[in-house]
Formats: C-alpha cells, sequence, structure tokens
C-alpha cells in the first residue's frame, strides 16, 4: 500500500505515540537493526565484520553511497576530501569568541553551522554531483572542527593536520600533535579509533539522526541539519550518555565503590539516578556494540598497559545488574556507550569530549540518511498532535485576570 492510498483508507486518523515508540517515520536502506535479536547491519554487512575488518572511511563510502568502495574509489574519494580539509581562517574568530569553558558539543555545533555562510553553494543541493561536494567539504572539515573544539579548552595552537595521513590518523594529529613536537603514531591507538568510529557510525532513526531528517526534510540544508544532530545527539539520554557513564562511574568509585547501592538507587522510583549505559529504546538484547567495545576497551587498556579501576567497576556493576530481576524484566542491557567511555579515557580524550568523538564517528551515518532523504524526494516532516488545551474563551481585560 503506498503512503497515499494509506492517507485515504485513514481519512485523517492522526495516531498518537509519544516518543515514536511504534512509529516508523521513513522507509531506510541503510541501516538493519533487530533489537529483540542483538543484531545491527550496515547496507547488508555485520557490525562484528565491519569492526574486524574495514576503515572507518571505507564504511562511510558504504554507509553514504551503498556500496563497499572499490580501491580506486576509496582513492578518490580520500583525494576529494584532503582537498576540501582547509577551513576558512576567519571561522577562527568565532572560535576565539567562545569562553575555554564552553562544552565542546556546543562549540561543534555552532561552528558546523558557521561553516553554511563561508560554503553558501553548499546550503541547498538536489543534484547528485552538488550533493557530493557538499559531502566531502562536511567529511574534510568536520574532524578539523572537532580538533578545534578539543585545543580551545587546553590553550593550544590549532594543528592543520597533514593529508599524508589516513582520515583517522590525521584526526588524532589534529587533536594530539604537540606544538614543536614530531607527531608519532600509535597504531593500537589509531585501531581503536577506527573501531570506535565505525561501531558509532549509523543507527537508523536514532534522536539525533531523526532530527537531521527532519530538519533536511525542509530544505534547510546538509550542514544545517547536521548542526541540530549535533545538539539532539548532545542530551546524556542519547550520545551524552558517555560522558555521563564515566562521570557516574567516577561517583561511585569515589563513594567507595559499592556498586549494588547504585542498582539499588536506579531501581528507586523516587530517586531520579538512572544506570547510565544501561537500557535503549530498541535493544531488548544485548547491544552488539557494547559486545565489541567491552572486549576492546580490555585490549586496548591492556596492549596500553593502563590500569584504570573503572573498568573493574563498569564489569562489577553490569554483572550486578544483568543478574537484577529490576533489570532482566525490563530487559535493560548495556549500551554502546558504557564502555567506549573507558577506551576513550585510554586514548586520552578529554571526558567533555566523548560526545564529540561520537559526533564523528555518527557524521556517514546522519550524512547517509540526509541523503536518501532528499534522494527519495521525502515531504517535509509535519507531525500532527492533540490538542488539549482550553476551548474558545474571551479575552479578559488585565485589570479583570
Ligand atoms: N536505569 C534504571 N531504570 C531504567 C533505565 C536505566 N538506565 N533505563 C530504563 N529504565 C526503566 C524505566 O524506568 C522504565 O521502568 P518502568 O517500566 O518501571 O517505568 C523502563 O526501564 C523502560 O524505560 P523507558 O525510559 O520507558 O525506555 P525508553 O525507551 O523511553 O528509554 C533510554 C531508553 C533513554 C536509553 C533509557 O533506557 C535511559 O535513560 N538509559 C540511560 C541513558 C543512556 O544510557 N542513554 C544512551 C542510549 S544509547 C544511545 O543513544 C547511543
Amino acid at each position: 500500500i503506498d503512503i497515499k492510498t494509506l492517507r485515504g483508507v485513514t481519512g485523517g486518523v492522526t495516531t498518537i505515540d509519544p516518543g515514536f515508540k511504534n512509529t516508523g517515520s521513513c522507509e531506510s536502506a541503510i541501516t538493519f537493526l533487530d533489537g529483540e535479536k542483538g543484531i545491527l547491519r550496515y547496507r547488508g554487512y555485520s557490525i562484528e565484520e565491519l569492526a574486524e575488518k574495514a576503515d572507518f572511511l571505507e564504511v562511510a563510502y558504504l554507509l553514504i553511497f551503498g556500496e563497499l568502495p572499490t580501491a580506486e574509489q576509496l582513492d578518490k574519494f580520500d583525494k576529494d576530501i584532503k582537498e576540501e580539509s582547509h577551513v576558512d581562517e576567519d571561522m577562527k574568530k568565532i572560535l576565539d569568541g567562545f569562553p575555554k569553558s564552553a562544552h565542546p558539543m556546543g562549540v561543534l555545533s555552532s561552528l558546523t553551522s558557521a561553516l553554511i555562510a563561508f560554503n553558501p553553494g553548499s546550503v541547498d543541493v538536489d543534484s547528485e554531483e552538488a550533493m557530493y561536494n557538499a559531502i566531502v567539504k562536511i567529511m574534510a572539515k568536520f574532524p578539523v572542527l572537532a580538533a578545534w573544539t578539543m585545543r580551545k579548552r587546553k590553550s593550544l595552537p590549532l594543528d592543520y593536520g597533514d593529508n599524508s595521513l589516513s582520515y583517522v590518523e590525521n584526526l588524532h594529529k589534529m587533536m594530539f600533535a604537540k606544538p614543536n613536537k614530531a607527531y608519532e603514531l600509535n597504531k593500537i591507538v589509531i585501531d581503536a579509533l577506527d573501531k570506535l568510529l565505525i561501531l558509532h557510525a549509523d543507527h537508523e532513526q536514532n534522536c539525533s539522526t531523526s532530527t537531521v531528517r527532519i530538519v533536511g526534510s525542509s530544505h534547510a540544508g546538509l550542514f544545517a541539519s547536521l548542526s541540530a544532530g549535533i545538539s539532539a545527539l548532545w542530551g546524556p539520554l542519547h550520545g551524552g550518555a558517555n560522558q555521563a557513564v564515566i562521570e557516574m562511574l567516577e561517583a561511585i568509585k569515589e563513594d567507595g565503590g559499592d556498586t549494588a547501592k547504585y542498582i539499588q538507587k536506579a531501581k528507586d522510583k523516587e530517586d531520579p539516578f538512572r544506570l547510565m549505559g544501561f537500557g535503549h529504546r530498541v535493544y531488548k538484547n544485548f547491544d552488539p556494540r557494547a559486545k565489541i567495545i567491552k572486549k576492546s576497551a580490555e585490549e586496548v587498556l591492556g596492549d596500553l598497559g593502563i590500569e584504570d579501576p573503572v573498568l573493574d567497576i563498569a564489569k562489577g556493576l553490569s554483572q550486578v545488574a544483568l543478574e537484577d530481576e529490576y533489570f532482566v524484566k525490563r530487559k535493560l542491557y548495556p549500551n554502546v556507550d558504557f564502555y567506549s567511555g573507558i577506551i576513550y579515557r585510554a586514548l586520552g580524550i578529554p571526558t567533555e569530549m566523548f560526545t564529540v568523538m561520537f559526533a564523528l564517528g555518527r557524521l556517514p551515518g546522519w550524512i547517509s540518511q540526509w541523503r536518501e532523504m532528499r534522494l527519495r524526494k521525502e515531504p517535509i516532516g509535519r507531525p500532527r498532535q492533540i490538542y488539549t488545551g482550553e476551548n474558545l474563551r474571551s479575552f479578559k481585560d488585565i485589570a479583570d485576570r
């Protein structure tokens, strides 16, 4: 049944579904998710296989264009991105205007929006070629902006990257290269980062992706849609959970490491505390990304020779929760954010940058969803409501109120 016939059949009936728990907002050929079985696939490829065998740029190409790239296609994509990796010098004045204490997600969202002024040709695009150009521009400039947000907080001079490096290596260099010191590549660090970005690259119609699609549906343009997506991701119930998890684990450690006490708090309906990094709207089983990240966290910490007591608290907490009736009954399992922060910390990434790392990974997913929406010429997103306010009332003069 097509959508026009359906509208005819329902005759204008409005369904009410707070949180869109049972509402499909679009058809999509990008990401397959089975929350009951814990399956995640990008364009038909399992997340486990992609995390093990692919690199992030290959996965980005796969998500955006639908197929794994040939060597020539990947080379062209990489070169096109590198040619666009400069950011207008005037953008730095905007960065300078932020206080050092500004949250990097707010800075990143603002800078992404500001990019529109410096790239007016990328605002609204509907030809495939114009779309490609806008996509390459944002894939190139986004890591630069993300690295700027971190260096700003640390009062470090900006780093201009090195186009002889791979996409992820260059991101790492722009974030971490020390002034006046040769940048040294660490394969363990780059591989771990690559894997984390792949695992975050898409997740069908979550809050930020739906935001990107709905903003894009008004033809506001790719960069504006992405800026809105970044703001949606920032919240602690979504991408911001990775920062919240580490802060929670730290607090538990400071409080003596009593995990049972915090499990009890999470179960208490009078207490606003929730076990951050637990539960998911769609997964009613293990989040397959969490499984990969847990293993990776253990490996990375081992390889880098880091002992982080917070990993033990995380393991203890999830062990207790997984055996507790409250969590079992509600099918609450660790999600992607439960262990990712532990790796980010081991890689030297500051806590307030965790959600920026998520945004860097999610970028190709947002782009692919925006492109699909525009290519399918989807109509503007405009849900209805059930009005619950007053009936018609007469205006009262201010003296009579
Ligand atoms: N701790 C304690 N109880 C929880 C938790 C939690 N983390 N998550 C859900 N519950 C309980 C709810 O209180 C509710 O209980 P009830 O049926 O007795 O009222 C039940 O489980 C269902 O939870 P809802 O909030 O209705 O589920 P919803 O699908 O709306 O929310 C969400 C999903 C936002 C992820 C939620 O589980 C949560 O707040 N988790 C913590 C934050 C988090 O980790 N977010 C990251 C999600 S993954 C991502 O975006 C990348």
